[in-house]
């Protein structure tokens, strides 16, 4: 039979998939040296391989057996802990343990939006993200964003030209993906107010701000509220210990509990006990937070390594975000000399990749920036891939 003529959902043709996630597969097709600014992923040195190796080697009854779809009880308590150790109190009928950050946001959408409802996105923000709200059927409306984060000023005006308000709001409020941007203070305490008048969700996905490695860190939105109904917050262990864990959580309103538990069951009924028990007897033995402290500075030195490389090779051709934190640089070339989507093939024949702009956007925006992670190479190959990005700008500035 034919492809076309499979009985197809509608809801297929929305599925837009992940140009970043894509990356993974493409990049194990290579068989050149490359260095790998593409991934927001840390490298194998800055994870805790040998703890998380000896825990998941511990054999506990029941451990390859379902567990409860709300989480094992004991990662939730540890999970309570670690978010009362910085500040953000919460409990156990808050919180519903997630296959990672990305089941957290597809529960969200699943939860919140129908088919044609308004989701408020940053532009530009994570590919994923977007893509998730328009599996739901979202429409999606790109907000800027500038050093301070998303530009809540501008949200109104927004909302007045759409005719409507928007179901749910998508924002990272530190060191946004792409852009490595932190929301100020003052336009979280906006942003409260507006979600509030309008009764739209927030969905608050933060899996960057535990690595804060410069300056103080500004009140998460459920510290400025707590309580807040409107509050979706979706964390993840992907950034701050090992992505294929697959571990994260979800911390909302509790009265949402059953519907996400009923939600996930149709999904995959629990996530991995073992997976579960690894990360909960990592956190108990107390070595999140010497671990934590570890790779934020080695993170610093990689930002620094990254902007000073950018600087040394480009000079004033590109201009460089500079967070606080995170994984990320957003680097725009001036003048839009270059199209980085076009860039791409050219880059990764001269060894580095990296993800174009345009990814982040679904109007087709940025194509004169990209995204470059700087958590996974040492500063020596951050120097090298910057120099090669430099030589493949300049290959295809040579052929135009
Ligand atoms: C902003 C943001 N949200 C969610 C995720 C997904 O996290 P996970 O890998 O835990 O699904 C990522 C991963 O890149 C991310 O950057």
């Amino acid at each position: 039979m034919a492809q076309g003529q499979l009985p197809l959902a509608h809801r297929a043709s929305d599925l837009i998939g992940s140009i970043i996630d894509s990356s993974t597969s493409l990049l194990a097709r290579q068989t050149h040296d490359i260095v790998r600014f593409a991934m927001g992923a840390p490298s194998d040195d800055l994870m805790p391989v040998e703890l998380l190796d000896r825990y998941s080697a511990h054999s506990v009854p029941g451990k390859y057996s379902y567990g409860s779809t709300e989480g094992e009880p004991d990662l939730v308590e540890q999970i309570i802990k670690l978010q009362t150790d910085h500040g953000i109190a919460t409990t156990a009928d808050r919180i519903t343990v997630t296959t990672g950050g990305m089941q957290g946001l597809d529960l969200a959408c699943k939860l919140f939006v129908d088919p044609g409802d308004l989701v408020i996105v940053e532009g530009p923000t994570y590919t994923n993200g977007n893509a998730t709200a328009l599996s739901y059927g979202a429409q999606l409306i790109e907000a800027p964003l500038d050093d301070n984060g998303l530009v809540v000023e501008a949200l109104p005006d927004l909302v007045a030209q759409a005719g409507r308000t928007p179901k749910a709001i998508y924002t990272i409020p530190n060191f946004q993906n792409p852009s490595g941007v932190t929301l100020s203070q003052r336009r979280r305490e906006l942003l409260l107010d507006l979600a509030g008048q309008w009764g739209s969700v927030i969905i608050d996905d933060d899996p960057y701000g535990l690595l804060r490695f410069e300056n103080r860190p500004i009140p998460a939105l459920s510290q400025l509220d707590p309580g807040n109904r409107l509050i979706f917050s979706v964390r993840t262990f992907s950034k701050i210990l090992a992505p294929g864990l697959r571990i994260g959580w979800v911390d909302a309103d509790p009265g949402l509990q059953s519907l996400l538990i009923n939600a996930k069951q149709a999904m995959d009924t629990c996530t991995s006990v073992p997976a579960q028990r690894t990360v909960t007897d990592f956190l108990a033995g107390g070595h999140l937070q010497p671990h934590l402290e570890r790779v934020r500075g080695l993170y610093r030195e990689r930002k620094d390594a990254m902007r000073t490389a950018l600087q040394h090779h480009f000079g004033d051709a590109v201009r460089v975000t500079d967070p606080d934190g995170g994984f990320f640089l957003w680097v725009t070339f001036a003048g839009k000399v270059v199209d980085t989507q076009a860039l791409f093939e050219t880059a990764l024949a001269e060894g580095v990749a990296y993800i174009p702009g345009p990814a982040f956007s679904t109007a087709d925006n940025f194509h004169d920036a990209l995204r470059l992670c700087f958590a996974t190479s040492t500063p020596e190959r951050i120097d090298e891939g910057v120099a090669r990005l430099k030589r493949a700008v300049d290959a295809i500035g040579a052929a135009r």
